[in-house]
């Protein structure tokens, strides 16, 4: 053993070597003990940095913790984010986008209303937003991998959007700071993304939502990352199947609370349960509006479906509790057990005789092996 222990005037036989230089491929970083490996931590870990990798998850928070006193629910942390990206001022932008506090007024004038009729013209500008939407969707899913930051993700959804003549609906929307929302594992939804590199066995959101011309389109898919336990596979594609159930129930006359109904006897035998805090919505002018969607049985959503109406399904499916708590950032939801979450979410034009899937997969994006049949 010729190995000598990296503390400075230490100098004794090593053989321990430090687990974030093996994942990072750095040679060396030998220590006799545990001791003298968390003693010269602060010194060592330097080099992590300097070998310009990003930080794993288990290293992550001797760098970077913003709320030391928060009581995580599961094993995800986060990370730092990237500034704020900008959209070209050729692009049409949602009120909301240069609005201090994100506010949208002209949401916020529609609370209230009734579900909106689509006109002619209308519905067709739907029907480019759901495909400009899905498009920028694939694009995020082609690059999912172990490795590959959800900023990265973030930064390929952004520039998809703009490449499509699109304003990437969730920047600044209520001050959210990014461009899609990704959330990963026990993240139920609105998971901002970060420097964190994608692990062997997440599972990871993508929620993309673009504004063409003045209409939003707005759609997510849950994807795996490298080789996923067959538990949590399960748990997603539960969960897709229980989005297309209750997308067979709709046609005019429909009652928009019995949608709940379809998705929580489907996923119920299996010990999932349906998160109740966040819904479907009515989408079109305004990101959201009428009709409310809850995703669970025996709720008291308002409102008849009828042709010119345009919402979306979007269950998200616990495979423990479903009851969900926001990050200190007032955004990321997560289950309160620490437990994955899946969803998927496809925005809806209701027809004479059904609906139709504006957001509908047009080809194989590659993710996951059970929607090859789309
Ligand atoms: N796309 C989400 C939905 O399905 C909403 C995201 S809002 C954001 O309704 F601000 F978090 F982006
Ligand atoms: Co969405
Ligand atoms: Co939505």
């Amino acid at each position: 053993m010729d190995q000598k222990c990296e503390t400075a005037n230490c100098n004794k036989e090593a053989s321990l070597q430090c687990p974030t230089c093996i994942k990072l491929g750095i040679r060396g970083s030998f220590f006799c003990s545990q001791i003298c490996f968390k003693g010269f931590w602060k010194v060592h870990k330097a080099i992590h940095v300097l070998a310009g990798v990003e930080p794993i998850t288990s290293g992550n928070f001797d760098v970077y913790n913003p709320w030391p006193t928060f009581r995580f629910t599961g094993k995800l942390r986060p990370f730092p984010q990237t500034p704020k990206r900008v959209v070209p001022d050729l692009i049409r932008r949602p009120d909301y986008a240069d609005h201090p506090e994100g506010r949208s007024l002209s949401e916020e004038s529609l609370r209230g209303t009734s579900i909106k009729v689509l006109d002619d013209d209308e519905v067709e500008a739907m029907r480019v937003a759901g495909r400009l939407g899905r498009e920028c969707l694939d694009e995020g899913a082609k690059a999912i991998d172990v490795g590959i930051t959800t900023d990265e993700l973030d930064r390929l959804v952004h520039e998809a959007a703009i490449e499509r003549d699109c304003y990437p609906s969730p920047l600044n929307y209520y001050n959210f700071p990014k461009s899609c929302c990704t959330s990963v594992n026990e993240v139920i939804c609105h998971g901002i993304p970060d420097k964190r590199p994608l692990e062997d066995g997440d599972i990871c959101n993508i929620d993309v939502t673009v504004y063409h011309h003045g209409f939003h389109g707005d759609l997510n898919e849950t994807f795996f990352v490298g080789n996923v336990s067959e538990k949590h596979k399960k748990l997603v594609r539960i969960t897709y199947e229980s989005l297309n159930k209750a997308i067979e129930l709709v046609r005019p006359g429909v009652k928009y609370r019995e949608i709940g109904n379809v998705i929580q006897k489907y996923v119920a035998p299996h010990g999932f349960s349906v998160v109740r805090s966040y819904c479907g919505h009515g989408i079109h002018r305004v990101f959201h509006t009428a009709p409310n969607v809850p995703h669970y049985a025996k709720n008291s959503a308002v409102g008849v479906m009828a042709a010119g109406h345009c919402f979306t399904i979007e269950p998200m499916i616990s495979e423990g509790l479903q009851k969900a708590e926001s990050w200190p950032d007032d955004w990321t939801a997560v289950t309160t057990d620490g437990r994955y979450s899946a969803q998927f979410e496809q925005t809806l034009l209701v027809t004479n005789n059904g609906c139709e899937i504006l957001t509908k997969r047009q080809e194989n994006n590659g993710q996951p092996w059970f929607m090859d049949n789309l």
